[in-house]
C-alpha cells in the first residue's frame, strides 16, 4: 500500500512506546495516564439510557450538533468563560481532538507554519504535521514558571505563519497562562492576522487561586480565534468522545465543511450525555478538582524529598506536571523512563514527546489515587538511591 508522506513522516510516539512496554510487566504503578480514573456520574449515564430507550440516538444529528445541546453550551460559555456566543457559533465535535484537527485543517495549507509554545501536548504537534503544516516551536520560559515568551513569538512570525496553537491549563506542564499574557498574545495575533487555536480541555482544574482565562472573551479577537473544549476531563467522559468548538459565525460555516468528512456529526448518544452533564449538578467538577489538588500536593511533597534528582515547577492547573531530571540521567528521557519501568515498575512519560524543550523531563500525572502516588514514589526513591 502507498503511504502518504503526510502519514509516513509521523514517527511512533514515545508515549505509545511506553504504553506498549508497560504491558510487559505486572503490578506497574502508573503515573502516565492522563485520563480521569473515576467513572462518568450516574445522572449522565441514566439520561443516556433514557434517550436510547426513547429511540432518540440511532440517527445522525445536525452536523453542528443538537440544538438543545448548543443552547446549553451558550449558557455555559457565558457563565464560565465570559464568552457571549450564539448557537450558530458552535460546532459539537468528537472530543476536543477532532475539534482541534478540524480547526488546524480549516486554517492552514500545506507548508504553512503554526507556532506552538513548547513543551506542549504531543498530539498538537502531530496534528499540525498531519495537515502538512510546519510546527514552529517557541520555548516557554521554564525558569519563569513556564510563562509565554511573547518577544520570542513575535520573532518567529513569517509570511507563512497562520496560527498559534496552545493549551492552557497545560498538558504537560500544568501552567495556566494569565489574562495579561493572553491579552499580549491576542495583540500579536491581530497585528499579524493569525488565528489563535486554543485547547481548554482542563479549563476547570486550576489551583492556588489561579483563574482560567479564555482568550475568546476578548471581543476584538472574534474572527481570529477557535476555542476547543471537551466533556472528557470535566465530567470524566473520556470514552464518550464528545467536545465542542466556538468560533465566529462566518468561520464556523467554513470549519463545518472540514468537520463533516471527519465525523458527519458527533455521536448522538454522547450529545444526550452532554446535555445531562450541563443541565445537571456541577458538584462532580469541584470533587475532581479537590482530589487533584490533594494529589498534586502529595506529589510535590514526594518530589521535594528527591530534590537532588528532580527540579520542578509547581503546576497551577490540569493534573499533570513536568519535572526536570537532573544530572546525567536526564540526557535521554525515553531511556530514563524505560529504566524506571524495567527496574522500578513505575510508568511515566518521556518529556521528549512534548517538543524539543521537553527532553530531560518526565511527565507525571496526578490524576491517580494517593496510594498509587505513594507506591510509585517509594519505588522511585529506592531506584534512585540505589
Ligand atoms: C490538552 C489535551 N487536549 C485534548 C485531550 C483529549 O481530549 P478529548 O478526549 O476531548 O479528545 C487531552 C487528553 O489527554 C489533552 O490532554
Amino acid at each position: 500500500m502507498n503511504i502518504s508522506n503526510r502519514v509516513g513522516q509521523i514517527t511512533k510516539s514515545a508515549i505509545h512506546e511506553m504504553t506498549r512496554l508497560s504491558k510487559q510487566y505486572n503490578d506497574v504503578a502508573f503515573l502516565s495516564w492522563a485520563k480521569p480514573t473515576s467513572g462518568t456520574p450516574k445522572h449522565i449515564n441514566d439520561a443516556v439510557i433514557s434517550a436510547i430507550e426513547k429511540g432518540l440516538t440511532s440517527g445522525y444529528s445536525q452536523s453542528e450538533g443538537l440544538p438543545e445541546l448548543r443552547e446549553e453550551i451558550v449558557k455555559k460559555l457565558k457563565r464560565d468563560n465570559n464568552i457571549i456566543a450564539k448557537p450558530k457559533e458552535l460546532l459539537v465535535t468528537v472530543g476536543a481532538i477532532e475539534g482541534l484537527m478540524t480547526s488546524v485543517m480549516s486554517v492552514i495549507d500545506p507548508g504553512d507554519e503554526v507556532i506552538l509554545p513548547t513543551p506542549t501536548y504531543s498530539t498538537h504537534i502531530t496534528q499540525v504535521r498531519l495537515a502538512s503544516g510546519k510546527p514552529v516551536f517557541v520555548p516557554l520560559q521554564e525558569e519563569n514558571n513556564y510563562k509565554l515568551d511573547i518577544e520570542a513569538i513575535k520573532n518567529v512570525i513569517t509570511k507563512k505563519t497562520k496560527a498559534i496553537l496552545y493549551c492552557s491549563p497545560s498538558n504537560p506542564t500544568g501552567t495556566v497562562f494569565s489574562e495579561n499574557e493572553l491579552r499580549e498574545l491576542s495583540k500579536i495575533a491581530l497585528q499579524n492576522n493569525l488565528t489563535v487555536i486554543t485547547d481548554e480541555a482542563y479549563e476547570y482544574f486550576t489551583f492556588d487561586g489561579k483563574k482560567h482565562f479564555s482568550i475568546a472573551s476578548i471581543p476584538e479577537l472574534k474572527n481570529n480565534v477557535i476555542t476547543n473544549y471537551t466533556f472528557t476531563k470535566t465530567y470524566a467522559m473520556t470514552g464518550w468522545r464528545i467536545g465542542y468548538l466556538h468560533a465566529s459565525e462566518q468561520n464556523i460555516a467554513q470549519i463545518k465543511k472540514a468537520h463533516i468528512p471527519f465525523a458527519i456529526c458527533a455521536p448522538v448518544a454522547s450529545q444526550y450525555a452532554s446535555i445531562a452533564a450541563l443541565k445537571g449538578s456541577q458538584e462532580c467538577i469541584e470533587k475532581f478538582k479537590l482530589s487533584y489538588l490533594k494529589s498534586r500536593n502529595l506529589m510535590c511533597e514526594r518530589l521535594n524529598m528527591l530534590d537532588s534528582y528532580f527540579q520542578y515547577v509547581k503546576p497551577e492547573g490540569s493534573y499533570l506536571m513536568f519535572p526536570k531530571i537532573l544530572g546525567k540521567q536526564g540526557k535521554n528521557s525515553l531511556d530514563f523512563c524505560k529504566k524506571l519501568l524495567a527496574e522500578a515498575k513505575v510508568s511515566t512519560t518521556p518529556g521528549a514527546a512534548f517538543g524539543p524543550t521537553g527532553e530531560s523531563h518526565i511527565r507525571l500525572s496526578f490524576c491517580v489515587p494517593e496510594n498509587i502516588i505513594n507506591k510509585a514514589f517509594d519505588r522511585i526513591e529506592k531506584f534512585l538511591n540505589k
